[in-house]
């Protein structure tokens, strides 16, 4: 599959596939708000499909990496499949800048190459200032749900 990242980007910021970056993306994840060490992240990327149903690609300065995003092929039985974003963050020192919009760029690209014409994602109620970002970026609120989960 062609990587949709390594494209050079404005004021030094590229965006290019995830590789030996566990340690910042674990970093970044705590600031989403999911404490990660970069061992935990290191087998949750080693753990992913390699079947390129899942691409994860991060943003990088001149200073390192300051932003990932992770989007996979959501394949459910009761509709047509979709891009799904699992997840996305940019480090807090390099927001407004246009970080997370060549992120989510790099996502619907991808979601493009596999053949994929949506792309959906979830976002928590709390999350006022993302919820404007997707939608300066054209994405539409089209239901709210609750979040279950039972611990086995
Ligand atoms: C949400 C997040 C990824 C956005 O990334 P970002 O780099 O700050 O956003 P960008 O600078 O690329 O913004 C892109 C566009 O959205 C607009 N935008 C971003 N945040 C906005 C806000 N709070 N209110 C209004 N517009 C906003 C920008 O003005 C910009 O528009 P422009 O192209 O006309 O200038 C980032 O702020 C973040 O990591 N937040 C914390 C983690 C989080 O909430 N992640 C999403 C979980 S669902």
């Amino acid at each position: 599959m062609a990587l949709a990242g390594s494209q050079q980007l404005p004021f030094a910021l590229r965006v290019r596939r995830a590789l030996a970056d566990a340690a910042r993306i674990a970093e970044l994840s705590t600031q989403l708000g999911y404490p990660s060490t970069t061992e935990q992240v290191l087998v949750r990327l080693r753990t992913l499909p390699q079947d390129g149903t899942h691409a994860v690609y991060v943003a990088e300065n001149n200073d390192g990496v300051v932003g990932w995003v992770h989007v996979y092929e959501h394949l459910p039985v009761c509709h047509d499949r979709v891009a799904e974003v699992a997840g996305l963050v940019v480090d807090a020192t390099c927001r407004a800048s246009g970080v997370g919009k060549r992120l989510m760029d790099a996502a619907e690209n991808w979601a493009r190459e596999m053949g994929l014409d949506t792309v959906v994602l979830r976002s928590n109620v709390i999350r006022e200032a993302a919820h404007k970002f997707y939608e300066k970026l054209g994405y539409s609120r089209i239901k709210t749900q609750h979040a279950f989960r039972k611990v086995l």
